[in-house]
């Protein structure tokens, strides 16, 4: 068995990984109005437990419901919703993986239809259709697109009323077994609305220098550490630069990673991008790998942890991430839809894992005997 840095373990405060895979958070848009969890999303998510990763991260919950994306996100704003997803966190623990969550407020990106009915913004025409538009919250009201609904800049009151929803729903994924948790503060969402020079232009404390505009997010990472247990990992998704001329740069980011490391964060997750947009940026070209540089950079100017992400697709590459210390964990997302295998199948290619060992023994069994069958027919002809 060869020795691999992609398949070793990592202890995060009180919590081991086996490996350094995660399944990047990924939303479904698969909830009814309830945000309630579902039979797709036990199938999802069992389906990705079983795949070999250290840690299986859940698509990113509402904290209230102004706050999801769409009608179809899953919430954790009540206790009924807690129930739903404790069935997810099951799952994933019972297959030797950390079950982990992400917590979200859309701000001014919420109140649009899923991605595969064309991501607008609600209207009257899908009022008709039980689904009608909601007000939005933002640190300014400027509209994330041309065209689009134009959020309600939030007051201190508005702003202290989501700090809370975060402390509760942090409280209550810690109840429904998780034991990994991640704050979106990237991709345009309510945080990202905070920190960006782009999106907020308030002129209290909330806004102005990069003091002020990082000051929610370190309120809510607080006020999450705050409801989350002391001996569980927390992770912050941040978009690492902006993906437009004057915002948000790789050197904000490396000051908020040393901030959100003094209020207990344990790693930064480094996407990028999304402010107004609806993916990640376009000033990088889209390569393997294209955000590690980011998570490269931060791990190495703030000695914190980091997550790389972004189309991390091969072996070879995941591994070298690892090697060459450039990031703690990797994080798989679409590779991981098209095979939610990925990281068994990872292990195999590095040659952690010739005897299938890693696979549940109902099927590793059957395909190392099958395998060898296959070596000794080769070797007879
Ligand atoms: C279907 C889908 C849903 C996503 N939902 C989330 C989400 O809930 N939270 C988040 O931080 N990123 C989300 N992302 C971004 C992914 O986590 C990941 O960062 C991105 O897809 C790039 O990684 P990849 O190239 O491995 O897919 C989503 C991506 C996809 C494809």
């Amino acid at each position: 068995m060869s020795a691999s840095h992609l398949f070793s373990p990592l202890t995060l405060r009180s919590v081991t990984l086996q490996n350094r895979v995660m399944v990047s958070p990924m939303q479904q848009y698969m909830a009814g109005k309830d945000a309630l969890a579902g039979p797709f999303h036990f199938q999802h998510y069992g389906r990705q437990a079983i795949g070999g990763a250290g840690t299986v991260m859940t698509e990113a919950l509402a904290v209230s419901p102004e706050g999801r994306v769409t009608w179809h996100d899953l919430g954790i704003w009540n206790d009924a919703q807690a129930d739903g997803v404790a069935r997810i966190a099951g799952l994933i623990g019972e297959a030797g993986a950390v079950p982990a969550t992400q917590l979200i407020h859309a701000g001014r990106k919420g109140s649009v239809g899923r991605p595969w009915e064309g991501y607008n913004p609600l209207t009257a025409e899908d009022a008709a259709t039980g689904f009608p538009p909601y007000s939005t919250v933002a640190a300014s009201a400027i509209p994330a697109n041309a065209g689009w609904h134009t959020p309600d800049a939030l007051d201190a009151d508005g702003i202290a009323r989501i700090i809370d929803a975060y402390h509760r729903a942090a409280t209550r994924a810690a109840k429904a077994g998780f034991r990994f948790l991640e704050i979106h503060a990237a991709h345009g969402y309510l945080i990202h609305s905070f920190l960006s020079p782009l999106a907020n232009k308030r002129d209290d404390d909330w806004g102005g220098d990069l003091n002020g505009r990082m000051r929610f997010a370190i309120a809510v990472a607080d006020a999450v550490r705050a409801g989350w247990p002391n001996d569980l990992p927390l992770s912050v998704r941040i978009s690492s630069v902006d993906d437009q001329a004057g915002g948000w740069s790789i050197e904000d980011s490396i000051a908020l990673a040393r901030a959100l490391r003094s209020v207990g964060v344990d790693l930064v997750d480094c996407s990028s991008g999304g402010l107004g947009e609806r993916t990640t940026t376009k000033m990088i070209r889209r390569q393997e790998g294209y955000q590690v540089p980011y998570a490269e950079r931060v791990r190495k100017e703030v000695g914190v942890a980091t997550i790389a992400v972004g189309l991390i697709t091969t072996p070879a590459f995941a591994e070298s991430v690892i090697r060459d210390g450039r990031a703690d964990l990797i994080a798989i997302g679409r590779e991981a839809l098209l095979n939610p295998h990925w990281s068994l199948h990872t292990a195999q290619a590095l040659g952690v894992d010739p005897t299938f060992s890693e696979w549940p023994p109902a099927w590793g069994w059957w395909l190392e005997k099958r395998s060898r069958a296959a070596r000794a027919t080769s070797s007879e002809n």
